[in-house]
């Protein structure tokens, strides 16, 4: 299986040891080929925030770098690990740049359906926020997240110095979790092996196909990819709570930009462009 992993630390030390051991518990159901995309050493320009990448399409956008080659990187896996350090109660700015440089993905998801790993390495603090962002762009971006890891490394690696609290108990129980969360990772690959969304997924599914009321580009994407009128961007059978909350969210999301539809102009109504719906 081929796995990308976007790495958010700028050196070689807590997340990638902690990848070798997704690595060799991955390698424990056949071949395993890592793509690492250090976002430190990428080849990667700031957004200037032209905003054409929303409004006209990725192709337009006027930097011309490495950003290309990682969105093909990221296609071509099987499946996806999302890793950052805590920086200052977040993910690192090398990280975030890639996020920001992408912002369309969240538009035109064209990872849907590939199974994602979260990983958070902490000092001890910033875990929820660095987790749930983490999470939130694997989602947006249309991953499925099955596993999500969180290690403290100052429990967890056993080396000198003052900050070091080193607790093998913690340790002991990282490594389960981290074996465990890999192992449903394997099985997300493996045929047939891709949950169905959760509510989160549903959520973000929702909230993302509502951005095609507003844009002609948004638009064209769902619709070629017949995503417009289905539950999620792969066929799934959703239980009667998911359905209902699913369709609950669709309503009042069309309530909504049925009541902006007054003071705005949208795309169906005449051929102009998503910039000239959004400015009204
Ligand atoms: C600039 C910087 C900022 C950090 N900010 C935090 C923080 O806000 N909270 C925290 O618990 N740890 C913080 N840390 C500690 C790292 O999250 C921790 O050492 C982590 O294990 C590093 O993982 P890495 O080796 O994969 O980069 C920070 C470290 C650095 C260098």
């Amino acid at each position: 299986m081929k796995i990308a992993v976007i790495m958010g630390s700028p050196r070689k030390r807590d997340g990638h040891a902690i990848i070798r051991k997704i690595q060799a518990v991955l390698e424990r159901h056949g071949e395993v080929e890592l793509d690492m995309i250090n976002c430190k050493d990428a080849e990667l320009e700031e957004c200037r925030g032209c905003d054409l990448c929303m409004q006209k399409g990725e192709q337009y956008c006027p930097i011309k770098d490495g950003l290309a080659d990682i969105v093909r990187r990221m296609e071509q896996a099987d499946a996806l690990i999302f890793a950052s350090p805590v920086y200052a109660m977040q993910v690192t700015a090398s990280f975030k740049r890639l996020v920001d440089r992408l912002a369309w993905l969240f538009h035109r998801p064209s990872l849907a359906g590939k199974p994602a790993l979260t990983l958070v390495t902490t000092g001890g603090g910033g875990i929820g926020p660095t987790a749930r962002y983490l999470e939130m762009t694997a989602v947006g971006w249309g991953c499925r997240v099955v596993g999500k890891i969180v290690v403290i490394s100052s429990f967890y690696f056993d080396r000198p110095g003052p900050q070091n609290f080193y607790d093998q108990s913690y340790k002991v129980a990282a490594d389960h979790a981290i074996a465990k969360q890999t192992e449903r990772l394997a099985r997300a690959v493996a045929p047939g092996g891709l949950p169905g969304p959760g509510y989160f997924d549903l959520y973000m599914f929702q909230g993302l196909r509502s951005k095609t009321l507003i844009s002609v580009v948004d638009r064209a994407y769902w619709e070629a990819k017949g995503w417009m009128n289905s539950d999620y961007y792969y066929p799934v059978k959703l239980g009667p709570g998911k359905l209902l909350f699913s369709r609950i969210l669709n309503l009042l999301i069309r309530l909504l930009f049925a009541s902006f539809r007054k003071k705005v102009t949208f795309p169906d109504q005449h051929s102009a462009t998503a910039g000239d719906a959004l400015a009204g």
